[in-house]
């Protein structure tokens, strides 16, 4: 049986992708920090998936419990087709001059040396096995374009491009048997904004009305799927995202100032009926 391992897989979009995954036949890895919540979702799924669920808690800013889980999984297993770099977290929602470095650190650990870790204490089995396998780097649309309130994330998003076009040209150069992708997905209905710190302000309120109205995981994790498939490297679960990143190149190249994007204006439009609903 093929295996796919998703990091994230307690909630949101992770979750949803290891049930795409086990609807189509393929072993789940379901790879999380929450594990009370990791559990409570694999032993749900294991009644309709006997024998197909493998759920492992991991914090994946922690390189040892990292390098523990690909080796219990080559162990156990012996054989990893996809690697779901998925877990992810928000952080902070602050103006750049009141950002508190901590937790901007710590969405970097997450999203990128997180992935970081990942990549490094897998690639080495997976270039032994003798099938290809396949490693999805979960991105964002704020890899692609900016806004204000949400440095951190978008810098951690970018960092996320970065590394996974850098990871392409690797894997090309040295023919080395991995595929890899990048996802872009828009706002989705998930639980992204549920932990972030001082998560009450009238522009965390504002996001949370976007993502509670936004597409749900499901579809989002058919589309991914559909496209890691095709073995497409760039993926664009939800269209506008290309429209962001057209505007942001062409601005640069003019070199105007920064695009204000249609999230731009949606978020000063919510947060103004917000705060008028509050007088
Ligand atoms: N929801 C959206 O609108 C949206 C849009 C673009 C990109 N994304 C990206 O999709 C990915 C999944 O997010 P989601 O929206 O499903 O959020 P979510 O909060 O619902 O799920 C994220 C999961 O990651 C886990 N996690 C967090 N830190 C971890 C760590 N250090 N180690 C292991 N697991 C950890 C959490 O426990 C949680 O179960 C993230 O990378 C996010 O940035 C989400």
């Amino acid at each position: 049986m093929k295996v796919a391992v998703i990091t994230g897989a307690a909630n949101g979009i992770g979750l949803a992708l290891s049930q795409a995954h086990l609807q189509r036949d393929i072993m789940a890895v379901m790879v999380d920090k929450d594990s009370a919540k990791l559990n409570k979702e694999a032993e749900q799924l294991k009644s309709n998936f006997p024998g197909k669920i493998l759920a492992i808690s991991c914090d994946v800013t922690n390189k040892d419990e990292v390098s523990k889980l690909a080796q219990q999984i080559e162990k156990q297993l012996g054989r990893i087709d996809w690697i779901y770099n998925n877990a992810g977290i928000i952080g902070q929602l602050a103006p750049v001059w009141d950002l508190n470095s901590e937790y901007a650190q710590q969405v970097m650990n997450v999203n990128v040396y997180g992935m970081l870790h990942i990549i490094q204490a897998f690639t080495p089995f997976l270039f032994k096995q003798s099938s290809r396998s396949h490693i999805i780097n979960m991105a964002s649309l704020y890899a692609l374009c900016t806004g204000s309130q949400t440095a951190p994330y978008s810098m951690s998003k970018h960092a996320v491009l970065a590394l996974s076009e850098s990871l392409y040209f690797d894997l090309t150069r040295l023919n080395k048997p991995v595929d890899v992708s990048v996802v872009f997905p828009s706002f989705t209905d998930t639980g992204l904004l549920s932990n972030n710190p001082e998560g009450n302000s009238s522009f965390h309120e504002a996001l949370q009305s976007l993502l509670s109205h936004s597409r749900p995981a499901v579809d989002s994790a058919e589309h991914i799927m559909h496209e890691v498939e095709q073995k497409k490297f760039y993926i664009f679960p939800d269209k506008e995202v290309k429209g962001y990143c057209e505007e942001r190149i062409k601005a640069l190249l003019l070199q105007d100032n920064p695009h204000i994007n249609n999230i731009e204006k949606l978020m000063s439009a919510l947060i103004k009926r917000q705060e008028a609903r509050a007088l």
